[in-house]
This record gives C-alpha cells, structure tokens and sequence, in this order.
C-alpha cells in the first residue's frame, strides 16, 4: 500500500512538471499557431452577424470588396443588406431564397468563393442560420 501512495504521488509530481515544461514552449511551437487558428475558426462557428462577418472578411471581400466589385460590397452590415445591381442578397429569414446563401451550397453552379474550395460546411450552416433567425446586426 505504501508502494502504490509513492507511485501515486510520483505520478502527480511527474505531471504536474510536464504541464509546467510545456506552458514556455507554446510561444515558439508551430503546433501552437494551429492551435490558435483552430479557435479563430472557432470564434466563428458562435453565430450571429459578428460571426458571419468574420467569414465574408477572410473568404470574400478579397473581391467583394471596396468598388463593390462584381456589384455587391461585402465588408459591412449595411453594404451586405444593400445587395447589388441584381437586388439584395439576403432576404431575412429566408435563407433558401437569399442569392448570398444559394451561392455558397456545395452543388451551386457558380459556387462562391470563386474557383477556391467550398466554405466548410459548418461555415455555410452558420450564415443559413444568421438568414434564418432574421439577418440582424446585433
Ligand atoms: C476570387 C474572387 C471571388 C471570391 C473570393 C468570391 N467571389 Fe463572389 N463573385 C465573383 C465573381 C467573378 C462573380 C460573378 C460570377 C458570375 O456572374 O459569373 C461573383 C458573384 C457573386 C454573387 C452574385 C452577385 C450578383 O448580384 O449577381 C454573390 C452573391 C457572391 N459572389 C457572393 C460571394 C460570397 C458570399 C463569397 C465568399 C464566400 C464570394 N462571393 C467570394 C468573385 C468572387
């Protein structure tokens, strides 16, 4: 009995160092910027317009963007709410009827991004979802 307390204790000790050792090494560990991308991406799966924004800044203002190029700007709230040349782009709660969101499924034929990978599909769900429950800012 008083063997296994030793080991115990031993093994407490052990870790207790180990996570002591780690904690400096994050700094310069590459696995550690994945880490911190992942909970970028993360952030982004929270819902709501903040969220939704996140995601247009990193996969679509490259060319929707400032000259509202290809008609329609989509850095800001009200620019996404203004549509383009075609009309808007979101019907609030509506996601199936929103042009914004139609042309983020997989299958659509001029998927969006333009000839660069689907958004996850978490990604997709999270903007139906926004639509959905209204397209507010808050
Ligand atoms: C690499 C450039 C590029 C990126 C990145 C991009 N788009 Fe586009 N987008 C285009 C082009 C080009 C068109 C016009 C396509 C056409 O009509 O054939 C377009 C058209 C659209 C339209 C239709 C506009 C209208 O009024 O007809 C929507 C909506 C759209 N994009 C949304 C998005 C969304 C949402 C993203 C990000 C997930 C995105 N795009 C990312 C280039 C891009």
């Amino acid at each position: 009995m008083k063997r296994l307390g030793l080991i115990a204790a031993l093994g407490v000790f052990w870790i207790g160092c180990k996570s002591a050792d780690d904690a400096p090494l994050e700094d310069s560990n590459p696995a550690a910027e994945g880490t911190q991308q992942e909970s970028m991406q993360l952030q982004a799966v929270s819902a709501g317009y903040k969220s939704v924004q996140s995601i247009l800044n990193q996969k679509c203002i490259l060319c929707h963007g400032e000259n509202g190029k290809e008609g329609i700007d989509l850095r800001t709230y009200e620019s996404i709410m203004k549509g383009g040349e075609h009309g808007p782009i979101i019907k609030p709660g509506d996601a199936k009827g929103s042009l914004m969101v139609q042309v983020i499924q997989k299958d659509h034929p001029k998927r969006m991004p333009f000839k660069q990978d689907a958004l996850p599909q978490e990604h997709v769900d999270l903007i139906e979802d926004w639509v959905n429950e209204g397209a507010t800012k808050g």
